[in-house]
């Protein structure tokens, strides 16, 4: 058997006794004490040691608690995790923590380790029990090398993806989070490969159905905090992945249940600001919750009004209208046949065209297209169609809904849209394939 397996002896290489008196004790060599606190040091190791890697990450908060982003070639297991929590001081076994891993888009693992914190007997913090909304859990990321920007013929690429409804049922011993990590992840390495000049996504964001009008389910109580986590976390994946692109969130109906909730519920607190910060965004608004402003994106309000254009003739909007039986971006060319329209709504992947006369007898061509969703398309997400088990989980149900993103070519009068499916996790885009796999806490 390994001296290193017999705790009492570890615990003696541990301290700073010299090697020729712990093997004078034990029998040995002071070689091989050296030799067993080299192999001690190995066994012990941070298993990230290595240069900050982009993307990785590590916040303190005042309470005491702590979250990690940490790269890796392997995905990390349990004991990974409890290595690591070891090698920053703490025992595993005295703290509570959640973890997950996530495939990198530029390879490997992140392997994300969160709300390290020491265990309490008892009841905790003193905390209210239904907390209040609070702005997102701040995650820092590091920047560090990204791909260089594909030449593109002197025009601008703009992607655009919508309909991510990021949310969460929380029933039982369960959660369901009704957004697609895998998809997004799929979304975030395309726009990590291209670099593109703007990101635009095209509203309902977040779901917020605990601000909904709907049947309020038990399940949806509390998740607002997690739900706003995640958006900043998805957003700040983004900026990481695109420091240099200019990323806009054109509000939809969904987003807007925030404020719709405030004014319904909580009228003295509508538009209520920060302390001297009069030009600030209130402090209940999505863009100060998600943190926007920390991460230069840009959010358009007052949906359904809420418009971000590319150039003259391109504009993108959420969408008011869902057409069940049939194409609901033909109705949008109807209506406006001089402009292209990107917008989302209706979670289904459509691009249409169409060509009127113009005023010299010259024929003009528009479209306008929707990249689909990025949210689970199986009933999870609530909807007229969605359904609920007795134990409060949701019902598989077949939407007509597809899962997508949308890539935008323009300059100089011309106009290349196109809309590319994601199908199971994979996209095949420009040629290339693209595949990310989820497997952690958010699934
Ligand atoms: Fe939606
Ligand atoms: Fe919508």
């Amino acid at each position: 058997m390994s001296r290193l397996n017999d705790p009492e002896y570890v615990a003696v290489l541990r301290t700073d006794e010299w090697p020729s008196s712990i093997g004078a004790r034990y029998g040995i060599s002071r070689h091989a004490v050296k030799r067993d606190r080299a192999k001690l040091g190995e066994r012990r190791e941070n298993p990230t040691t290595g240069p900050v890697i982009a993307g990785e990450s590590e916040t303190h908060r005042p309470d005491g608690s702590a979250d990690y982003v940490l790269n890796s070639e392997q995905a990390w297991g349990y004991s990974d995790f409890c290595r690591f929590i070891e090698s920053k001081g703490q025992n595993p076994d005295e703290v509570t923590f959640t973890w997950g891993v996530t495939t990198n888009p530029s390879g490997g693992f992140w392997n994300k380790l969160n709300n390290v914190r020491p265990k309490v007997a008892g009841k905790d913090d003193g905390a209210p029990e239904w907390p209040v909304i609070q702005p997102a859990e701040r995650v820092q990321f590091v920047t560090g090398w990204v791909p260089p920007k594909p030449a593109r013929d002197g025009l601008k690429l703009s992607l655009k993806c919508a309909d991510t409804q990021i949310g969460f049922r929380a029933g039982g011993n369960t959660i369901e989070a009704f957004h697609d990590w895998t998809a997004i992840n799929v979304f975030i390495a395309v726009c990590r490969a291209e670099q593109p000049d703007s990101i635009i996504i095209l509203g309902d964001f977040l779901d917020l159905a605990a601000q909904g009008k709907y049947v309020q389910e038990a399940g949806f109580a509390r998740t607002t905090q997690m739900a706003l986590n995640d958006g900043h976390l998805m957003l700040s994946l983004l900026r990481a992945a695109c420091p240099n692109s200019q990323i806009v969130l054109v509000e939809g109906n969904h987003d807007k249940r925030m404020q719709s909730f405030i004014e319904q519920n909580a009228l003295a607190a509508f538009g209520l600001k920060q302390a001297n910060m009069p030009d600030s965004w209130p402090v209940m608004s999505l863009p100060n919750l998600l943190r926007m402003g920390e991460l230069n994106i840009d959010y358009m309000d007052a949906y359904p009004a809420a418009a971000h254009w590319d150039d003259d003739t391109t504009r993108n909007i959420h969408g008011t209208r869902a057409n069940s039986r049939g194409s609901t971006m033909a109705q949008y060319v109807q209506d406006a046949p001089h402009i292209n329209t990107w917008a989302g709504h209706t979670h289904r992947t459509e691009i249409i065209y169409k060509t009127v006369i113009g005023p010299r007898g010259e024929p003009i061509e528009t479209y306008s297209a929707n990249p689909g969703a990025l949210c689970h398309t199986d009933g999870r997400v609530p909807s007229v169609h969605g359904a609920i088990h007795a134990d409060g989980s949701s019902a598989r149900v077949v939407e007509d809904w597809q899962q997508g993103f949308g890539s935008l070519l323009h300059g100089d009068g011309v106009a290349w849209p196109q809309v590319h499916r994601i199908r199971d996790g994979v996209t095949v885009y420009n040629g290339k394939r693209f595949t990310v796999e989820h497997m952690g806490v958010h699934a």
